[in-house]
């Protein structure tokens, strides 16, 4: 399973840097970190960083390309005016640009956004699960239905975005989905279990009393 940064904090990028294989981004998430979009690119290498076109999707899908080889432009399925961004999505992808098409929450939508060729389907699995429905079954159909069609690292990537939770992560992992893009205070919480802390700690003290003791025979047979 391929892990994405979701987040635009510089500090966070470089803390995580040798688990991740892509950052994702959205104008929410660059308000709420204070962010900027050209430090992300200057530390990611060649990683995939999605960034959010908004207001005339098409120049900016064009200007963030342009400037970025490593650009991935997130285009909404649907603008806020309630139309869609099919034709758009399709002339886009068309002429070489990769598209991550977001704020996806049902497969009917991402049947129709891997028809006009998106590189990723973004489907967001926590504010699924805060409309009191779950998200586990909508991930597990998404990922098969890109399973049994064919779709792969070349055609079309399934991303498990809005993560809430370690249990969201699991559940994700247990679909076998092929990218899950966490934010850094879910990662931190990965790592930590309570259990491993206290392993390593008495490992720590015991590794200390068997200096003490090899000290103490050494000074008893001198
Ligand atoms: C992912 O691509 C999205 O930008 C992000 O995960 C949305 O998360 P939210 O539902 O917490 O805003």
């Amino acid at each position: 399973m391929k892990i994405f940064l979701d987040t635009s904090k510089v500090s966070e990028i470089e803390k995580w840097l040798p688990v991740i294989d892509g950052v994702t981004t959205n104008p929410s998430i660059l308000l709420k970190d204070g962010g900027k979009i050209e430090d992300v690119f200057s530390l990611v290498g060649e990683m995939p960083v999605s960034v959010e076109a908004t207001g005339d999707f098409e120049t900016e899908a064009n200007m963030y390309s342009s400037k970025y080889e490593n650009a991935v432009i997130k285009i909404p399925l649907l603008r806020p005016n309630g139309k869609d961004n099919l034709e758009l999505i399709k002339r886009l992808t068309s002429n070489g640009i990769k598209v991550n098409c977001t704020a996806l929450f049902s497969l009917p939508q991402i049947i129709l956004a891997t028809k006009v060729g998106s590189r990723y389907v973004s489907l967001f699995a926590g504010r699924i699960d805060d409309e009191g429905n779950d998200s586990y079954y909508s991930v597990a159909k998404a990922q098969r239905f890109l399973n049994d069609y064919g779709y792969e690292e070349d055609t079309t990537e399934l991303i498990i975005g809005s993560i809430r939770s370690i249990g969201q992560v699991v559940d994700c992992a247990a679909s076998r989905v092929d990218i899950v893009t966490i934010p850094p205070a879910i990662l931190e919480k990965m790592v930590m279990h309570r259990f491993s802390l206290d392993t390593v700690k008495q490992f720590e003290r015991d590794a200390e009393e068997i200096k003490r003791l090899d000290l103490v025979a050494k000074s008893n047979s001198k």
